[in-house]
């Protein structure tokens, strides 16, 4: 009914002029991307595949995750051993001693709030193990539901006095969303046990110990220009010491050192004390995810300084060596030959062709003097070896205001490659702001709207939602992006991933569970931009005025050059339909028939659910053009993206580009 009601109220023809033969600039590739961060159990417990929590026993606690089985203290016991106190990557393992043959001796571990298991699907189990003694002490791994019961069970069977990894693979009877894995000792004797890990066989890619398949299709369905990584805070840590490394995430994974995520104890209404970085998402894994879905990598360093937030701490100038040549040999890393000694690692860990490395981040979201000179060092070294890779700058964590002011002009005045900007705001602070970058130096450093998302109670607020009202602010902006991608050249929505049971900030893009994931209309924002993304800008107006934000109607016009298509994308923030006439101006001819898909809700309240996944979500119509005039109704609260085939002018596509 109210649906019926708002489509009524159909306001005058809304004329709009699109100069398809005025193009004023190109789209960046690059322009809509991913931001990746480990939070809200984003890669251990979310992205990563890995089901067992703290397989290591690296943990703080470090029997965090893991339960003693027993029917009475006299059946066996448990030894946590460390090899390492100082500077050991993995110093610790558990000695199990069983002393009966009841096969009941043993360990469970919880998962990530459970584990995800699917009927029919196998899991990887392996274990690094050694017996102690002689003889051996076989053990069944089993997967068991909520209620206990077997729906998976293998065997290994530790054998020798040598640490040896053992491997089995178990095909689960059931669906469980909340399922423990089980070790339990088939006879006495005592064997030690290190890297206890189960992995679903059906990865990203079918690889062994990957990631989460469903999840990481979520991100390639995108076609991103980019992947931002490792974040976000977390590169900067709570202090230095906690800051992420990127060399201590590659190589074997046993060799990566466990640090506690900054997230888990970040705020107090969202403990999440179980929550650390076992790297298994290292650097390798991250260039070959960005490979994979087709986006430039583009990763972000610590700059000697952690989160301002937090403690704030800085490196003494002298000391920032250590920092830049991380940097330095993170290019190597990404870039360099075979016989280079990073790229030679690269090439050892599977991957010796470059990964094309262009951008990379000096510092997350720093503010004040010390991050321009902390910077400057940074940039002498960097540009003085590599400069081909661009360099991205922050102007902290906030749109204005004195600490913004400061850290743009600076960076203006170093003549900054990239300037990344972040905004969290409320949702009419994105609709506001569709002009923000109008008036931006169209010859000074490029934009990297490089987190952002519309905070519908307040900025990091556990009761923000993901719903139709900040998603079509977010949409009204980006066309403000898109207007103006010839100085914004790279936007990403902010955080990526959340794990329901495991958040610690929300809105997020994409929710999950153990056995589901789902785009938020947020995310299905996002989607249509960037799978509609065009190569060069034209203008759309309205009476020869850009059009953002008049009558509540937000635009942009992007010619495809590659598919000769002239791509519309309008957003209709009111709650009136309004008849839209697009007029397509300059071109040759076009198409008799073109597609709009259609991105709307009545509810601005609307969500999408793990029950109604899509119940906002694009949909395609065809629309007629005639005479080079295309007719929509441009309904209530809606995005429209309008693709039309046009045959431009002769000669056109040599006039009027940069
Ligand atoms: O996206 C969540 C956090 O917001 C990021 O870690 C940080 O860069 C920003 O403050």
């Amino acid at each position: 009914m109210l649906a019926l009601n708002l489509s009524a109220q159909t306001s005058a023809t809304r004329t709009f002029q699109v100069k398809a033969d005025q193009v004023y600039g190109e789209i960046a590739p690059t322009m809509y991307g991913i931001f990746f961060e480990d939070i809200n159990l984003g890669a251990d417990g979310g992205i990563y595949a890995e089901l067992v929590k703290n397989r290591s026993f690296e943990f703080d606690t470090p029997l965090m995750g893991w339960k003693e089985l027993k029917k009475n203290d006299t059946e066996g016991s448990l030894l946590m051993i460390n090899t390492g106190v100082e500077g050991k990557a993995n110093p610790r393992f558990i000695r199990l001693t069983s002393k009966t043959n009841n096969g009941t001796y043993g360990l469970s571990n919880e998962g990530f709030r459970g584990m995800g298991i699917k009927k029919g699907e196998q899991y990887n189990f392996s274990v690094l193990a050694r017996q102690q003694g002689t003889g051996s002490v076989p053990l069944t791994v089993r997967l068991v539901n909520a209620k206990g019961e077997e729906i998976g069970t293998g065997k290994v069977t530790p054998a020798g006095n040598e640490w040896k990894k053992y491997e089995v693979s178990l095909t689960a009877t059931a669906t469980e969303p909340k399922a423990q894995l089980q070790l339990l000792a088939q006879g006495t004797g005592t064997v030690d046990l290190d890297m206890i890990s189960l992995f679903p066989k059906n990865t990203w890619k079918q690889r062994p110990n990957g990631m989460r398949a469903d999840m990481v299709q979520l991100l390639a369905d995108l076609k991103p220009g980019f992947l931002r990584f490792p974040g976000g805070c977390i590169v900067e840590g709570r202090t230095l010491a906690e800051r992420f490394q990127w060399k201590k995430t590659i190589g074997p994974i046993e060799d990566r050192e466990t640090l506690v995520n900054r997230w888990n104890t970040e705020f107090k209404h969202r403990h999440t004390p179980d929550y650390f970085q076992t790297f298994g998402l290292g650097f390798f894994e991250y260039f070959q995810l960005a490979e994979d879905i087709g986006a430039a990598p583009l990763p972000i360093l610590n700059c000697g300084m952690a989160c301002q937030f937090n403690t704030g701490e800085v490196v003494p100038l002298d000391q920032l060596d250590p920092y830049v040549q991380d940097a330095l040999d993170l290019i190597e890393f990404a870039n360099g030959p075979v016989d280079s000694p990073w790229g030679k690692i690269r090439a050892q860990m599977g991957h010796p062709a470059p990964f094309n490395m262009k951008y990379l981040g000096v510092g997350n979201e720093q503010w004040g003097e010390q991050y321009v000179e902390r910077y400057k060092v940074f940039e002498k070294a960097l540009r003085a070896k590599y400069p081909e890779v661009k360099l991205i700058t922050t102007t902290g964590p906030f749109p204005d205001g004195p600490e913004f002011e400061y850290l743009n002009k600076t960076m203006r005045s170093l003549n900054a490659d990239i300037i990344d900007e972040h905004y969290y705001r409320a949702p009419e602070w994105f609709q506001q702001n569709a002009t923000r970058y109008d008036a931006y130096d169209r010859k000074g450093p490029k934009i990297f709207a490089g987190e952002y998302a519309a905070q519908t109670v307040a900025i990091a607020s556990p009761d923000n939602k993901n719903n139709w009202r900040g998603a079509l602010s977010e949409a009204a902006f980006m066309t403000g992006l898109e207007r103006n991608a010839d100085v914004v050249v790279m936007a990403s929505y902010a955080p990526l991933f959340a794990h329901e049971e495991g958040w610690q900030w929300t809105p997020d893009m994409i929710w999950v569970n153990n056995l589901q994931s789902y785009g938020t209309p947020n995310y299905y924002v996002q989607k249509l931009f960037s799978t509609n993304v065009g190569t060069h800008l034209v203008p759309i107006q309205r009476n020869n005025v850009n059009v953002t934000g008049q009558d509540s109607l937000f635009a942009s016009a992007s010619l495809d050059r590659k598919t000769n298509e002239v791509i519309l994308k309008v957003v209709n923030t009111s709650r009136q339909a309004q008849e839209g006439e697009f007029v397509l101006e300059g071109v040759k001819s076009t198409q008799s028939k073109g597609t709009v898909q259609k991105l709307r809700s009545n509810n601005l309240e609307q969500m999408n659910s793990f029950a109604n996944p899509t119940a906002i979500s694009p949909v395609q119509q065809q629309v007629q053009v005639k005479n080079k005039r295309v007719k929509l109704a441009l309904e209530p609260y809606s995005v429209n993206v309008i693709r039309v085939k046009v045959t431009p002018n002769p000669g056109q596509y040599s006039k009027n580009t940069k």
